[in-house]
């Protein structure tokens, strides 16, 4: 039933080329433009959107806060439940409140939809589709990612990823923005997830090597933050290791003093029109001897030297890169895992369903 594989968790990673199509064909229309079969989301009226969600989900709306601000022009803040259901945000008019839910009964971002519910509109993100979530929101749409069943989230998250890619679209044309192009690179995006499932080989190596870290700091810059996040979340998670994300950028603020040649230092790092900042930081990583592992693109490989080690994506359309990169991401948390003989599907303390706060 795990199609051959070893754990729910490697067949939901190996599964998303197939799974992601699925989803975009839902939203994706032939001739190039966005479908929203669950009914219209209306962008016209609105100037500021709210995002709320837990963990990994809201690392998917972090995610998109660079997307929508980005295509669409609509600033947006993002929050985890917890802290907006007890904070009473103010919920001024022309705000849009979206809401990401692999399960649709996470107690914290459904008290935070009930609070928004009914004074502002609602958009539900959700994978089980009867959920709580789902009905109580304005709208509902579907990631369409078939059930999860792995604890760490992974499908899901790139799912999620893309119907908030298909929302910042809708948000864009909706302002008048030209979005055929954007359209086009997403639905190339399966076929590229296929492209960075064949670099296993090469991260399952990488990550035996993580395997003897006792700490590990992933940075990323732009939208590859919030996956630098996700990527962090997955290695605690499933491998027990003490993980942290940064800002590329935020590094010399304080985190550099954790530099040494014992920290490795996972960087994701398309080439981008961040790259050289990010590739200076990757410098001052190296000098304080810490060990970059470097996850980039054929060109940014080859202008950065010296890196412990590196993995080469397939190249593509910065934008959407963060979907792509969630696949080494993932991988390289689960080969840690399987190295330290840790329980992948079930890790402990963990529940796949957070129904109580
Ligand atoms: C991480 C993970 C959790 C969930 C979070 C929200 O791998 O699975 O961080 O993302 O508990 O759950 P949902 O999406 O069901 O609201």
């Amino acid at each position: 039933e795990k199609g051959g594989h070893r754990h729910w968790m490697a067949k939901e990673i190996a599964e998303q080329p197939a799974v992601l199509a699925a989803c975009l064909d839902h939203y994706l229309a032939a001739e190039g433009g966005i479908v929203l079969p669950e009914g219209e989301v209306d962008f016209s009226a609105v100037t500021r959107i709210v995002m709320v969600a837990c963990g990994t989900a809201s690392y998917a709306c972090l995610t998109a806060k660079y997307w929508i601000e980005r295509l669409a022009g609509i600033p947006v803040e993002v929050d985890v439940a917890s802290e907006f259901r007890y904070r009473e945000p103010p919920l001024t008019p022309g705000t849009l409140a979206i809401f990401v839910s692999q399960s649709g009964e996470t107690a914290d971002t459904l008290a935070a939809l009930r609070y928004c519910r009914g004074r502002i509109p609602t958009v539900a993100v959700v994978n089980v589709a009867s959920s709580s979530i789902a009905r109580e929101a304005d709208i509902a749409l579907p990631i369409h990612a078939g059930r999860e069943i792995g604890v760490a989230s992974t499908k899901a998250f790139t799912c999620q990823l893309a119907v908030l890619a298909v929302l910042a679209l809708h948000a864009a044309a909706s302002k008048g923005s030209e979005i055929a192009r954007d359209v086009a690179e997403l639905g190339r995006m399966p076929a590229l997830l296929s492209q960075a499932l064949g670099t296993e080989d090469e991260l399952e190596a990488i990550a035996r090597d993580l395997a003897e870290a006792r700490d590990v700091l992933f940075l990323g810059r732009g939208a590859m933050y919030p996956l630098a996040l996700e990527g962090a979340l997955k290695l605690k998670e499933i491998s027990y290791i003490h993980a942290e994300a940064y800002a590329a950028g935020e590094l010399k603020h304080g985190p550099i003093a954790l530099v040494d040649d014992s920290v490795p230092v996972i960087v994701f790092a398309p080439t981008d029109a961040l790259f050289a900042k990010t590739a200076s930081n990757v410098q001052e990583v190296m000098a304080r001897g810490g060990r970059v592992v470097l996850v980039t693109d054929a060109g940014g490989a080859e202008r950065i030297e010296g890196a412990w080690r590196v993995a080469v994506m397939p190249t593509i359309a910065p934008l959407w890169a963060p979907l792509l990169y969630a696949i080494p991401a993932q991988l390289l948390a689960y080969h840690t895992a399987i190295a330290k003989g840790t329980d992948v599907d079930q890790p402990r303390n963990l529940a796949k369903s957070v129904t109580v706060e």
